[in-house]
This record gives C-alpha cells, structure tokens and sequence, in this order.
C-alpha cells in the first residue's frame, strides 16, 4: 500500500507521514529532505542554486546517508530546496529513487509536494493537507526555536508564503492537488486531531466508503 501526502510548507504532512508510517508499520519517505540534500550539497561546493548544471550534478550524487543531517532543515536550506526543486531535470534525476522507495513492501507513506500528482500518481490513498499561513507561521516558528534557534514569526511566514508561491507557479511539477486526494485541513487540529483524521481517510478508503 502507498499513501502519498502532499500539502504545502509547514502544513504538518512530514508529522502525519512519520505517524501514519508508524500507525501501519510502513516505511516513510520525507522528499523534502531530498531537495533539502540537493541545496546543501550545491551550497557546499560553493555553487550556485540557480545555476541548474550544478543542481543536477548534485542531485545525480545523492547520498541518503545524509538525510539526517540537522542543517537540512533549517530555513536557508528550504528556501535553496525550494529554488533547486524548480528545476525539471533535478525532478527527473531523483524519481526512480522515489519511486523505488515507494514500492518495497511492506508499503509507504511519502510526503512531499507531487507524490499524488507525479510520482506515486496510482497511490492507494492521497491525501492534501492544508492549513492557514499563520497557523503554519506559528508551529515552524516554535520548532526552531525549539531546536534552540531564533526566529521570527514574521519573517518566518514571508519565507512561508514565497516558497508556497514558488512551488504553486512552477512549471515542474507545481504544488497542487491530485484530482483523487482528500483534503485534509489542518489549522485548527493538534497533532493527534491530524493523525486521526488522516487515519480516518486511510480506513474509510481501505474499507471502500469513500472513491478510490
Ligand atoms: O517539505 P519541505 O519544506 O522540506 O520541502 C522543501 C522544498 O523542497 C519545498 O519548498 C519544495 O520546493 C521542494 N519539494 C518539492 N517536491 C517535493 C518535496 C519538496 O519540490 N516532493
């Protein structure tokens, strides 16, 4: 079985993906982390994130043994993922790396920006998550500084709102709904509200009350 969730940044899915894995003992796939790796690795060459030779390069030596590293999820490196990811031919590099993923059972649960519309487009279940920009603002602010950075909440929903434009306008697979995903709003659940309702979706599809 393969749940695809997709949503925009900070909507929760990466909390929703690793408690659903969990939930059906499924393998999780956090893709963000992937264009994440990519920024860094160009970023540490001294490249330049706009400069798609070197994405591309980066992203052909991929090496998920650093997808653990802390750096990659601090905002300097979403926002360089966000400019990497628009690229076609860094998508093309790193879809069969997804989709093998995707396909070892005992099944998984990958979130990212085009798992339902691209690379896992015959899912078994698709969910979009949502939630409002200042409610995303909110929690990504609190997790930094929890991690012991500063941030601020303003600058912090700026950042928000120009990768949500960037990933929505793109060319490459853009940021949106599959036709067959269920929405799932997130703004006013806490983090077991989202995981029980993302669980719901699951079931009620499994046990084929709702269109799949
Ligand atoms: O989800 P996360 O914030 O870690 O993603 C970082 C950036 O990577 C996103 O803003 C988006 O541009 C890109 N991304 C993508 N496709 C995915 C996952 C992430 O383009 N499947």
């Amino acid at each position: 079985m393969i749940i695809a969730i997709d949503g925009p940044a900070a909507s929760g899915k990466g909390t929703l993906g690793k408690r659903l894995a969990a939930h059906y003992h499924f393998r999780h796939l956090d893709t963000g982390v992937i264009y994440r790796a990519v920024a860094k690795a160009v970023l540490d060459r001294g490249g330049d994130l706009h400069d798609e030779a070197s994405a591309v390069a980066a992203a052909m030596e991929l090496d998920p043994e650093k997808f653990g590293d802390p750096v990659l999820k601090t905002q300097v490196i979403g926002d360089g993922a966000s400019v990497v990811s628009a690229f076609p031919r860094v998508r093309a590099a790193l879809v069969s790396f997804q989709r093998q993923f995707a396909a070892e059972p005992p099944g998984a649960v990958l979130d990212g920006r085009d798992i339902g519309t691209v690379i896992c487009p015959d899912a078994d279940v698709k969910i979009f998550v949502v939630a409002d920009p200042a409610v995303r603002a909110r929690r990504r602010t609190l997790e930094a500084r929890a991690r012991g950075e500063a941030a601020d909440e303003a600058a912090v929903l700026a950042d928000i709102l120009k990768r949500d434009e960037r990933d929505r306008n793109r060319a490459a697979a853009p940021l949106k709904a599959a036709a067959d995903a269920y929405l799932l709003d997130n703004s006013q659940l806490d983090i077991e509200g989202g995981v029980r309702a993302a669980i719901d979706i699951v079931e009620a599809v499994r046990a084929g009350r709702l269109r799949d």
